[in-house]
């Protein structure tokens, strides 16, 4: 495929390999985001309950000029791999299969769950890459051993070709669902992907068991999205990686709850120009994710991926008279009673015409793993549609569905989600060879020649 072709062109002509056979769908951490996803598909696909929120399945594309009136979905537009043809698998500390798993979370009703038994129970999580030092209030028996990382890197990518092999899968993509991992800074092993393959024969500590997930799975080259706030594929080593041997990655952090209305609210404000002087959000939480996030390490690396969302939306250095002076705070607080129905809480300080204080709340009753669900069909879908498409290292335009999302060095990542979906939607366009869509307009009133 021609990138450079996308600045002079409004039209492209680019290739997709087609989504022939099975697409196997891997997922480290089989807890409520990844067994609600799971039990979610597994339920749509018997006409038990619609895919809600998911763009691949539900969503449109407008098409061409305004005055066409075209458009179609997502999923007849572009080539995505069906439902039908998804097959699931993943690790997971816990030896509990996925109908197991999922009646303990709690997120679904267990009327549902039992009707899905079968095929749920058949899905038994392989063992875990897991270090204690890096999530520290859980642990479990179903864990691999090896000399080193490189040894535990290995043995995960062992497990990817034999599933692989198994389940007659065509291609494979993998989401990170486990637990957050506690908050690290970049190290030297992170530099280059030089330093990060001798830090795995060393057994340097700084390299986490997300990173060695990632590293098997760009190996295998294996398309990977990072679901948690922790540092996986954030960093230099493993973008080099991907670079190199051609494989898409994604991440941060699954944009849901608290944070997308953080990205719809901010830049609603930010185009009026109300000025903010403060942001005070709490929540209740009560999965395991809640009781994970109890760890102040672990807890860290949610809060920079939370707090960095409101400064890169309202460019502070830009409006320092309405942005300069922001209190922005955020909690969780592990609450058990609540499971995994959160209860957010967002006190917004803004202040209008002449400084004149104004205040909103939100009070969002939501339910975490419910948001989460279609966001790890989309990337699923997506991130294989990307290397169908050939398009390697970071998807920018996938930015959407992430609180951090990844952007090139140097990049300001993108945070405004109806920019954001622009950039998905235009993505979209770009790969199927229709007219990209700018919103300018004018050709509509004869100011502007077509
Ligand atoms: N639900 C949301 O709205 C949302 C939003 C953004 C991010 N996330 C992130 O998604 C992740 C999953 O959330 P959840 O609610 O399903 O949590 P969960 O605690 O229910 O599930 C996580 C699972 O990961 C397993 N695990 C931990 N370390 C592992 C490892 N090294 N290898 C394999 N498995 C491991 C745990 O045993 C657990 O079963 C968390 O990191 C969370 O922060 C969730």
């Amino acid at each position: 495929m021609h990138l450079n072709k996308e600045k002079s062109m409004t039209k492209t002509n680019v290739k997709i390999t087609p989504a022939n056979g099975k697409l196997g769908v891997l997922l480290p951490g089989m807890g409520a985001v990844a067994t609600t996803f799971i039990a979610g598909v597994e339920a749509v696909k018997r006409g038990l309950a619609n895919p809600v929120g998911s763009l691949t399945q539900m969503g449109q594309l407008r098409l061409g000029k305004r005055s066409e009136n075209r458009s179609a979905m997502i999923k007849d537009f572009i080539s995505l791999a069906s439902l039908e043809n998804l097959c699931f698998g993943g690790w997971d500390i816990f030896e509990d299969n996925v109908y197991e798993a999922a009646s303990k979370a709690k997120v679904l009703e267990q009327t549902l769950l039992d009707q899905l038994k079968e095929p749920l129970s058949k899905i038994r999580p392989m063992s875990a890459v897991f270090d204690k030092s890096y999530i520290t209030l859980i642990d479990g028996k179903n864990k691999k051993t090896g000399k080193t990382k490189k040894d535990l890197a290995d043995q995960i990518r062992e497990d990817i070709q034999r599933f692989k092999k198994e389940n007659n899968c065509e291609r494979l993509v993998i989401v990170w669902c486990a637990s957050t991992e506690r908050y690290t800074e970049q190290a030297a092993c992170h530099e280059s992907l030089a330093k990060f393959e001798k830090a795995l024969l060393e057994n340097d500590p700084m390299i986490s068991p997300s990173q060695i997930y990632a590293y098997a799975a760009l190996m295998e080259r294996v398309p990977y999205a990072n679901g948690s706030p922790n540092r996986s594929v954030e960093c230099p080593a493993l973008q080099e990686l991907a670079r190199e041997l051609r494989v898409p990655i994604s991440g941060s952090d699954f944009k849901t709850g608290q944070t997308l209305m953080k990205t719809v609210l901010a830049p609603g404000l930010k185009s009026r120009l109300l000025g903010l002087s403060g942001w005070y959000s709490t929540n209740i939480l009560g999965n395991r994710d809640g009781e994970v996030l109890a760890d102040p390490g672990s807890f860290k690396s949610k809060e920079v991926s939370k707090l960095s969302v409101l400064e890169q939306i309202l460019e502070p250095e830009t409006y320092p008279s309405l942005y300069g002076d922001v209190h922005h705070q955020v909690q969780i607080n592990y609450y058990p009673p609540r499971g995994d129905n959160k209860e957010g809480w967002d006190n917004i300080d803004i202040f209008g015409w002449l400084g004149y204080p104004m205040q909103i709340k939100v009070n969002f009753l939501c339910r975490d793993s419910i948001l989460a669900a279609p966001i790890v069909l989309d990337l699923a879908l997506f991130m294989d549609l990307a290397q169908r498409t050939e398009l390697f290292g970071i998807q920018e335009w996938l930015s959407f569905y992430f609180k951090s999302p990844l952007a090139a060095p140097g990049l300001k990542p993108e945070h405004d989600l109806q920019v954001q979906l622009l950039k998905l939607h235009n993505t979209l366009r770009f790969m199927g060879g229709e007219e990209l869509i700018n919103h300018l307009g004018l050709t509509y009133y004869g100011i502007v020649e077509e």
